[in-house]
């Protein structure tokens, strides 16, 4: 079983849904998960979480949410080496804003391999144009993450 830290961007809700729906595939298959609006790094670094997934949606002109900004500060600035911890992102985001399609995914993703985090599965863009129900495609990369990234 393995416990894993799931820090939420959100502006309007839908990332924190694909969140909660994550967390029940994850204890279905017998792991915990622990999710977090508020995340930080002392939060992530605190208990004994075997894997980060962050679930964030992009906002402004290719901006993280405000609610998930003070964690990607602290990413930068206190500089928490992952020593090869298993991470992933599932990023939410709209095509038609072109340039900056799920930037904000993109901006936690190179933070986390700039701090020597493993991504067993690329980060996943999930298109509101294109999906009505984003949780079941989190759902769809989640099967394939989870044995990679918790074995
Ligand atoms: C004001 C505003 C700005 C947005 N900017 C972007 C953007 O720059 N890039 C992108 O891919 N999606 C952008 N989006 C789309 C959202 O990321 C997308 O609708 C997402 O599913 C919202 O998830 P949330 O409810 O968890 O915030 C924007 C949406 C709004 C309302």
């Amino acid at each position: 079983m393995a416990n894993v830290y799931i820090p939420i961007g959100t502006v309007s809700g839908t990332a924190t849904a694909v969140a909660e729906a994550l967390a029940t595939v994850l204890a279905e298959s017998g792991h915990s998960a622990v999710l977090d609006s508020s995340a930080s790094v002392e939060k992530m670094q605190s208990d004994q979480f075997d894997a980060i997934l962050v679930v964030t949606s992009t906002t402004g002109q290719g901006d993280i949410p405000s609610n998930l900004i003070p964690f990607y500060a602290q990413l930068e600035d206190l500089f928490p080496l992952q020593n090869g911890r298993p991470f992933g992102v599932i990023s939410l985001g709209d095509s038609s804003y072109d340039q900056t399609f799920c930037n904000a995914g993109a901006l936690m993703e190179e933070k986390l391999y700039e701090l020597q985090g493993v991504a067993p599965v690329p980060r996943v863009t999930i298109d509101a144009t294109e999906t009505q129900t984003p949780d079941v495609d989190a759902i769809f990369w989640l099967r394939e993450w989870m044995p990679k990234a918790l074995s």
